[in-house]
């Protein structure tokens, strides 16, 4: 129910409205605080603070819960697949049989990028980092569709779309391209996982072969990442967004913020972390230590979340179709023992334990990539992948929110107070 709430500053009291979400959460609209009090709040980092109202995502982190639209991620990582949740989180219903095929249809005729823009590639050195290509191509797409800068309500889905189905082959081209290899165009035939795989690692007149359970974990890999409400990148989209800036910039600046080493980047983090401590021929002991004494500035990299403070689902699930995957591709990994044997440490381990630091997505999700061929470096770009649909959606819950208001944060001023210029003979 919503209500008031009354909060005393300076001595005087202000009565300020509650607004009580569908799961219970309770939120003070502190709209009227600084036209009544001239005080702002000061939320470094925005732990406390709701940046908006979404009906996309819920997340509960004491109890572990993600529901994408309602529905329990555990059931749509066991019944869905990642372009029919896609299509629940941007549009809010899980479709009909005709709506998907409908759907499905706009990415395939969306799929192919614009010739011109394979001159874009050539401009980046071989070392780029596929998430340097990955943001600067979707920004460069937009040029290609010049209707985006305007783009009308009833061009949305077309866009979406595009965007979803071309961020896959922008991400597989910068992998050809990083390789030295020849671009593979999408199938037409093929659905949106199998056509992935298929650009990254068929041969002009060969074929990869498409196994059903690869394709499985890596869709299931996307499901899993397709959207987690207001983190550092949605929040990023949503921001540009809200400028009314188009659907593609917004994205690109997403993937720019989803690239940190504390968030998308975690899972290349977590890899490099675990290489490192098999080549040093550590269990994880020494490395663990090391975190614990803040010796060096380390993290257990896939370890805590601002959200969850008792286990991420995503982790578990994650966790369980790793096994499965290596299981079935018969592989073995040292990575994979020693990230078990850090888990188990960690889970009994004081330091861990008190902060409530426990797996997240990141921690196991690069053992199963590293199982499938994909290499490191591409890691945070199958996030942005996956990502996609839920930037896309909360871009679409800005565009289609009458009383949205550009986002601009205020501050506390901390430097020096008003003084005179002194000319550069004078100064000292
Ligand atoms: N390893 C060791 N210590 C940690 C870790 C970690 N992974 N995470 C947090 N801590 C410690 C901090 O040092 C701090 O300790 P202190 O109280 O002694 O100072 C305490 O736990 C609280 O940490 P904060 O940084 O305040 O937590 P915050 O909520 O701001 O950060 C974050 C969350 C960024 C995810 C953090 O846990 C982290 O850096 N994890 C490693 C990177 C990672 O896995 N990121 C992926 C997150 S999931 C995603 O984005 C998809």
């Amino acid at each position: 129910m919503n209500g008031t709430v009354e909060l005393i500053i300076d001595g005087k009291p202000i009565t300020l409205p509650t607004f009580v979400g569908t799961e219970g959460e309770v939120g003070i609209d502190i709209a009227t605080l600084r036209s009544k009090t001239g005080a702002i709040t000061l939320d470094p980092g925005y732990g406390n603070t709701g940046a908006c109202k979404s009906a996309i995502t819920f997340i509960d982190g004491e109890k572990g819960i993600l529901q994408y639209r309602g529905y329990d991620i555990a059931e749509l990582a066991q019944k869905s697949t990642f372009i029919e949740t896609a299509y629940l989180l941007i549009y809010g219903e899980l479709p009909t049989a005709a709506q998907l095929a409908e759907f499905s249809g706009l990415l395939t005729d969306n799929e192919m990028l614009h010739e011109g823009m394979r001159h874009h590639f050539e401009g980046f050195p071989p070392s780029a980092h596929p998430m340097a290509i990955l943001s600067s191509m979707i920004n460069a797409a937009s040029s290609y569709h010049p209707n985006l800068i305007h783009a009308r309500e009833e061009h949305f889905p077309c866009h979406a779309a595009r965007l979803i189905s071309q961020v896959r082959t922008i991400a597989a081209f910068s992998y050809r391209k990083a390789h030295g290899l020849p671009s593979i165009y999408p199938k037409t035939t093929l659905k949106y996982t199998e056509n992935f795989l298929h650009m990254m690692f068929s041969y002009p007149g060969e074929d990869c072969e498409l196994k059903p359970e690869i394709v499985k974990a890596l869709d299931l890999i996307f499901l899993l990442h397709a959207d987690h409400e207001q983190n550092c990148s949605t929040s990023t989209v949503r921001m540009v967004a809200s400028s009314r800036a188009n659907l593609f910039a917004s994205a690109s600046a997403g993937v720019c913020a989803l690239w940190g080493p504390l968030h998308g980047g975690a899972n290349q983090a977590v890899l490099e972390m675990l290489e490192e401590i098999h080549r040093e021929g550590d269990d994880g002991t020494k490395f663990l230590n090391e975190v614990k004494n803040k010796t060096g500035n380390r993290r257990l990299m896939g370890f805590g979340h601002r959200v969850y403070k008792n286990f991420d689902p995503r982790a578990v699930i994650i966790k369980e179709q790793c096994d499965k995957v290596l299981a079935q591709l018969h592989k073995s990994d040292p990575l994979l023992d020693i990230a078990k044997k850090l888990e188990e440490i960690a889970l009994h381990d004081e330091y861990f334990v008190s902060r409530r630091l426990y797996p997240n997505v990141d921690f196991y999700s690069g053992i199963i990539m590293r199982a499938i061929g994909i290499p490191v470096d591409m890691f945070t770009v199958l996030f942005a992948i996956g990502r996609m649909p839920g930037w896309v959606a909360n871009f679409k819950e800005v565009m289609d929110d009458r009383d949205s208001r550009i986002s601009r944060p205020r501050q506390i001023y901390t430097g020096a107070t008003l003084r005179t210029y002194k000319p550069l003979a004078e100064r000292a």
